[in-house]
């Protein structure tokens, strides 16, 4: 079968779906996109593999059905965000630091959540009116991490986030040492790779829940400290 018929096929099949088989659609199909770029099925014939990736890259925005008509990278916005002040981003850089020694281990990073200054800021007006001035209404998820890859060899595969983060504000907070080894990968269906790096202060704002990404691995003396919100787009089909 074509790719293009199966993505149609797999987006009237999640259309039938609750919202919690959706979820491990979703779960599946990015377990395919990212098992396949880490390499994997290496044994299987390269079209097949290529057909594969490219099936579950298209498929994965179609299961938040028309609300992601114009699906093209995944990325809503790259850069030094108008939704927080220079006092905000010291208040997220202190609380940052300050809750490191509470961040527990999820997979190949550390994780902290429930701080209250990210939690307020994750609900501000600001950041949800630009948000809604670019992709519609949002409501926040009440979710808001701290992200550490401050260890040699941290990292997170390729992967697409659950539903709290299905429209990810992703602020860099730190990234210390020169030169910067580890990168943001995003993997649109169809183009190459887009390769992210984010200054201290700036913002990427992206369908963590549709565009497959990863972060590469930390090498030594490098540190990275991020805080991440959730939001979704309301009557998201997920
Ligand atoms: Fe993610």
């Amino acid at each position: 079968m074509e790719p293009s018929t199966l993505v149609d096929r797999l987006s009237q099949f999640s259309s039938e779906l609750t919202t919690a088989e959706r979820e491990n659609l979703k779960f599946l199909l990015s377990m395919a996109a990212g098992g396949l770029l880490s390499g994997h099925a290496r044994t299987v014939a390269e079209p097949l593999r290529k057909a594969a990736l490219t099936t579950a890259q298209h498929s994965l925005p179609k299961l938040h059905g028309a609300l992601r008509p114009a699906f093209d990278t995944g990325v809503v916005f790259c850069g030094r965000g108008p939704f927080f002040s220079a006092d905000d981003l010291a208040v997220l850089d202190r609380e940052s630091l300050a809750y490191r020694a509470r961040a527990e281990r999820f997979q190949d990073h550390y994780v902290a959540s429930g701080a209250p200054v990210a939690r307020e800021l994750a609900l501000s007006q600001s950041v949800s009116d630009f948000l809604a001035a670019k992709v519609g209404p949002v409501l926040p998820t009440y979710k808001a991490n701290y992200l550490y890859y401050d260890e040699p060899g941290l990292g997170i595969d390729p992967h697409v986030d659950k539903d709290e983060f299905s429209l990810n504000v992703l602020t860099m907070l730190e990234h210390r040492a020169e030169p910067r080894q580890s990168e943001l990968i995003l993997y649109p269906p169809d183009q190459e790779a887009l390769r992210i790096h984010l200054d201290p202060g700036e913002s990427l704002v992206f369908f963590a829940d549709s565009v497959t990404h990863q972060r590469t691995r930390t090498v030594s003396g490098e540190a990275i400290r991020l805080v991440s919100f959730g939001y979704r787009t309301i009557g998201s089909a997920a």
